[in-house]
Protein backbone atom coordinates (compact mmCIF):
# COMPACT_ATOMS: atom_id res chain seq x y z
CA UNK A 1 0.00 0.00 0.00
CA UNK A 2 1.29 3.91 -0.40
CA UNK A 3 0.80 5.25 2.64
CA UNK A 4 1.40 9.13 3.30
CA UNK A 5 2.65 9.94 7.03
CA UNK A 6 2.63 13.18 8.81
CA UNK A 7 2.75 14.48 12.25
CA UNK A 8 3.42 18.08 13.93
CA UNK A 9 6.20 18.20 16.87
CA UNK A 10 4.46 16.17 19.32
CA UNK A 11 4.17 13.18 17.20
CA UNK A 12 7.61 13.61 15.34
CA UNK A 13 9.55 10.38 17.27
CA UNK A 14 6.64 8.58 17.05
CA UNK A 15 6.32 9.21 12.99
CA UNK A 16 9.76 7.88 12.85
CA UNK A 17 8.59 4.61 14.30
CA UNK A 18 5.69 3.94 12.34
CA UNK A 19 7.29 5.18 8.86
CA UNK A 20 10.11 2.12 10.19
CA UNK A 21 7.97 -0.22 10.77
CA UNK A 22 5.37 0.07 7.81
CA UNK A 23 8.40 -0.29 5.29
CA UNK A 24 9.63 -3.24 6.82
CA UNK A 25 5.73 -4.83 6.09
CA UNK A 26 6.33 -3.88 2.96
CA UNK A 27 3.99 -0.67 1.93
CA UNK A 28 5.83 2.17 -0.25
CA UNK A 29 6.21 5.15 2.89
CA UNK A 30 5.44 9.18 1.47
CA UNK A 31 7.04 11.19 4.36
CA UNK A 32 4.86 14.70 4.75
CA UNK A 33 7.15 15.97 7.52
CA UNK A 34 7.74 17.35 9.88
CA UNK A 35 10.79 16.87 10.24
CA UNK A 36 12.12 17.80 14.18
CA UNK A 37 10.62 18.47 17.18
CA UNK A 38 10.52 22.38 16.52
CA UNK A 39 6.86 23.95 17.75
CA UNK A 40 4.57 23.64 13.99
CA UNK A 41 1.14 23.86 12.69
CA UNK A 42 -0.75 20.70 12.89
CA UNK A 43 -2.94 21.46 9.65
CA UNK A 44 -0.17 22.00 7.34
CA UNK A 45 0.83 18.15 7.77
CA UNK A 46 -2.54 16.73 7.54
CA UNK A 47 -2.86 19.11 4.60
CA UNK A 48 -0.27 17.29 2.83
CA UNK A 49 -1.28 14.13 3.69
CA UNK A 50 -5.29 14.66 2.98
CA UNK A 51 -3.84 16.08 -0.39
CA UNK A 52 -1.60 12.87 -0.91
CA UNK A 53 -5.02 10.84 -0.77
CA UNK A 54 -7.33 13.02 -2.50
CA UNK A 55 -4.38 13.05 -5.30
CA UNK A 56 -4.30 9.41 -5.53
CA UNK A 57 -0.95 9.46 -4.63
CA UNK A 58 -1.62 7.74 -1.34
CA UNK A 59 -3.97 4.71 -0.32
CA UNK A 60 -3.99 5.51 3.27
CA UNK A 61 -2.78 8.46 5.34
CA UNK A 62 -1.38 8.19 9.04
CA UNK A 63 -1.44 11.77 10.94
CA UNK A 64 0.16 11.68 14.69
CA UNK A 65 -0.38 15.08 16.84
CA UNK A 66 -0.90 15.78 20.30
CA UNK A 67 -3.98 13.88 20.45
CA UNK A 68 -5.05 13.30 16.94
CA UNK A 69 -7.87 15.40 17.29
CA UNK A 70 -6.51 18.53 15.61
CA UNK A 71 -5.03 16.86 12.85
CA UNK A 72 -8.29 14.49 12.32
CA UNK A 73 -10.08 18.41 12.25
CA UNK A 74 -8.16 19.66 9.38
CA UNK A 75 -7.42 16.68 7.50
CA UNK A 76 -11.44 15.51 7.04
CA UNK A 77 -11.84 19.52 5.18
CA UNK A 78 -10.54 17.65 2.26
CA UNK A 79 -12.67 16.14 0.16
CA UNK A 80 -12.03 12.25 0.04
CA UNK A 81 -10.59 12.01 3.36
CA UNK A 82 -12.41 10.17 6.08
CA UNK A 83 -9.92 10.81 9.10
CA UNK A 84 -10.54 8.56 12.51
CA UNK A 85 -9.25 9.17 15.94
CA UNK A 86 -8.09 5.63 16.73
CA UNK A 87 -7.42 5.43 20.15
CA UNK A 88 -8.26 1.19 21.42
CA UNK A 89 -8.98 -1.83 19.07
CA UNK A 90 -12.59 -1.32 18.61
CA UNK A 91 -11.97 2.33 16.96
CA UNK A 92 -9.41 0.90 14.59
CA UNK A 93 -11.63 -1.69 13.78
CA UNK A 94 -14.81 -0.24 13.16
CA UNK A 95 -13.10 2.90 11.83
CA UNK A 96 -12.37 0.59 8.98
CA UNK A 97 -15.40 -2.09 8.84
CA UNK A 98 -17.94 1.19 9.22
CA UNK A 99 -16.56 4.48 8.19
CA UNK A 100 -14.18 3.07 5.40
CA UNK A 101 -11.68 5.34 7.11
CA UNK A 102 -8.60 5.99 4.60
CA UNK A 103 -6.59 8.56 7.46
CA UNK A 104 -5.30 6.95 10.81
CA UNK A 105 -5.14 9.74 13.69
CA UNK A 106 -3.34 9.00 16.62
CA UNK A 107 -2.06 11.03 19.94
CA UNK A 108 1.48 10.79 21.20
CA UNK A 109 0.33 12.37 24.18
CA UNK A 110 -2.62 10.04 24.88
CA UNK A 111 -1.07 6.98 23.82
CA UNK A 112 1.91 4.81 24.09
CA UNK A 113 3.92 4.89 21.18
CA UNK A 114 4.16 0.81 20.76
CA UNK A 115 0.23 0.94 21.24
CA UNK A 116 0.23 3.34 18.33
CA UNK A 117 2.01 0.92 16.09
CA UNK A 118 -0.48 -1.88 17.25
CA UNK A 119 -3.58 -0.24 16.21
CA UNK A 120 -1.79 1.14 13.57
CA UNK A 121 -1.59 -2.55 12.13
CA UNK A 122 -4.83 -3.27 13.27
CA UNK A 123 -6.20 -0.69 11.38
CA UNK A 124 -4.19 -1.62 7.73
CA UNK A 125 -5.56 -5.11 7.91
CA UNK A 126 -8.95 -4.63 8.64
CA UNK A 127 -11.57 -4.46 5.91
CA UNK A 128 -14.33 -2.19 4.98
CA UNK A 129 -17.70 -4.19 5.03
CA UNK A 130 -19.61 -2.48 2.37
CA UNK A 131 -23.32 -3.57 2.13
CA UNK A 132 -25.39 -0.94 4.28
CA UNK A 133 -22.07 0.89 5.50
CA UNK A 134 -21.25 1.63 1.39
CA UNK A 135 -24.58 3.74 1.23
CA UNK A 136 -23.73 5.63 4.51
CA UNK A 137 -20.32 6.03 3.15
CA UNK A 138 -21.34 7.72 0.28
CA UNK A 139 -24.19 9.95 1.88
CA UNK A 140 -20.88 11.36 3.72
CA UNK A 141 -19.46 11.89 0.02
CA UNK A 142 -22.26 13.93 -0.46
CA UNK A 143 -21.77 16.19 2.47
CA UNK A 144 -18.32 16.81 0.65
C1 LIG B 1 0.32 20.97 19.91
O1 LIG B 1 0.68 21.48 21.15
C2 LIG B 1 -1.05 20.30 20.00
O2 LIG B 1 -2.04 21.26 20.06
C3 LIG B 1 -1.24 19.38 18.82
O3 LIG B 1 -0.22 18.42 18.80
C4 LIG B 1 -2.53 18.57 18.76
O4 LIG B 1 -2.74 17.89 19.97
C5 LIG B 1 -3.72 19.24 18.27
O5 LIG B 1 -4.81 18.66 18.19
Amino acid sequence: MKIAVGADHAGFRIKDELKKRLAALGHSVEDAGTDSEQSVDYPDFAERVGRAIAEGRADRGVLVCGTGIGMSIAANKIAGVRAAVVTDPLTAEMSRRHNDANVFCAGARVLAPEKIAELLDLWLKTPFEGGRHERRVEKIRRLE
